[in-house]
């Protein structure tokens, strides 16, 4: 919490050579303020000759020779906007990780439909969803600097694949589970952890009462289920926690089904959980609104168990947004494994500045002033990367005085 504020305050650093970024931060305040310095740096890159780090410095690991197109947030008559991104169509896109992981992603995608954006689902047929149904760009809001015109938006890039199944209009648990459950937690039960968990075991983890109950009112993002007369209901926890599933005897019709139903939300993720394709897995983008031209790209977020084994600057998945300051920097925490928050030149996309949270920041931070001393907030909660433990702090940055 920010009572404290003294407590929570942690200096604000910056590397040698960006002697200028302390005075950028501390004159978001006066804004607008008229930087000449970076105004030229904008405009040369707009001149044509896009600066685009991720593409031009090699990445480490693995590289595939493409961008991705941030095309679903801006309508932009880029060249690279709304292109062949969106089109996980080749097989050198698949990770080289490791050679296992290669040929388990290998056999996996040639039993997958990839044919390009806006393919119908089929029946019996996964088909690759990219850059997946959380984005290309993000749902935690870009930011927009209204000086220059650029658009500072993270994405990112994770193959999903989407099927779907007949109803078999039977009346038994199982069916009611595959028509009614499936869609959130899959037709094997293994869920799309942490979001919707397993309900592999769960009669292991549950009293039948629990379930039950969380099938009747509902948790969390999980609706409730009034309707299920009694029959359905304990046919239905039977089946969860033996994998019976006998004919209900129940004169009750099954509840109303569409003739076909989704499969569940499936991550393209090799065995050890990473992307089962190569990086980028994440990026932030600066985008010129008036050109549509991408000012600059860069890779964000990295798994530290990666980057120890020497697989850097990846990028990763993320969710939460940017903002922009007055000064010059753009301050994005977003990245799921690493819980970095960061602190970029809004100009070249340079880091400037690190701080690892408690939690992932997957949120969009805040910046404000306090007799005359600015600060940023966000607020850090995790709980998109299985291996981390979730919470829940606000944690705010100072310059040093
Ligand atoms: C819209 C997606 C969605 C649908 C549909 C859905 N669930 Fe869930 N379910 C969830 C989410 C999300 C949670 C986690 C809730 C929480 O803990 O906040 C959950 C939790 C549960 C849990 C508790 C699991 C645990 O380990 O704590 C059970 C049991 C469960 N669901 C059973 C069912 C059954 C049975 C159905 C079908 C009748 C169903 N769910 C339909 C999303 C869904």
């Amino acid at each position: 919490m920010l009572h404290a504020r003294d407590r929570f305050r942690l200096v604000f650093h910056h590397r040698q050579n960006h002697s200028q970024s302390n005075e950028n931060f501390r004159s978001v305040r006066q804004f607008p303020r008229n930087n000449q310095a970076h105004r030229e740096a904008i405009n040369q890159q707009s001149d044509g000759k896009r600066r685009c780090p991720a593409k031009e410095s090699g990445r480490d690991g693995q590289t595939r020779g493409r961008q991705l197109s941030v095309a679903s947030a801006v309508v932009s008559k880029n060249e690279h906007a709304g292109q062949a991104e969106s089109d996980f169509s080749s097989e050198d896109m698949l990770t080289n990780r490791t050679p296992e992981a290669h040929a388990w992603a290998l056999e996996k995608f040639r039993a997958f439909r990839s044919q390009g954006q806006f393919i119908p689902f089929s029946a019996g047929k996964d088909t690759v969803i990219f850059p997946g149904f959380d984005g290309g760009a993000e749902w935690g809001g870009s930011a927009v600097d209204t000086q220059t015109a650029i658009l500072y938006v993270n994405a990112n890039e994770m193959a999903w694949t989407g099927a779907l199944s007949p109803e078999t209009g039977e009346n038994s648990p199982k069916a009611l589970y595959m028509s009614q459950c499936g869609v959130c937690h899959g037709e094997k039960m293994t869920g799309s952890p942490p979001a919707i968990p397993s309900l592999v075991g769960v009669g292991d983890r549950l009293s039948p009462q629990q379930i039950g109950a969380t099938i009747k009112s509902g948790k969390g993002r999980m609706p409730g289920f009034a309707n299920f007369d009694d029959d359905q209901l304990y046919a239905l926890i039977d089946f969860l926690v033996s994998g019976k599933s006998k004919e209900l005897p129940s004169s009750e019709p099954p509840p109303p089904a569409m003739n076909y139903r989704f499969t569940g939300y499936h991550k393209f993720v090799d065995p050890d959980g990473y992307p089962a394709f190569s990086p980028p897995w994440g990026t932030l983008n600066a985008i010129n609104l008036n050109t549509g031209e991408y000012v600059w790209k860069i890779n964000l977020g990295e798994y530290p168990e990666l980057v120890a084994r020497g697989l850097k600057n990846t990028g990763t998945e993320n969710y939460g947004g940017p903002v922009v300051t007055a000064g010059g920097l753009v301050f994005i925490g977003a990245s799921d494994f690493d819980r970095k928050f960061h602190a970029y030149d809004k100009a070249t996309g340079e880091l400037l500045w690190e701080a690892t949270l408690p939690f992932s920041g997957n949120a969009t931070p805040a910046t404000y002033s306090v007799n005359g001393r600015q600060y940023v907030v966000i607020a850090a909660g995790g709980g998109k990367d299985p291996k981390s433990p979730s919470g829940g702090v606000y944690v705010a940055f100072a310059l040093s005085k």
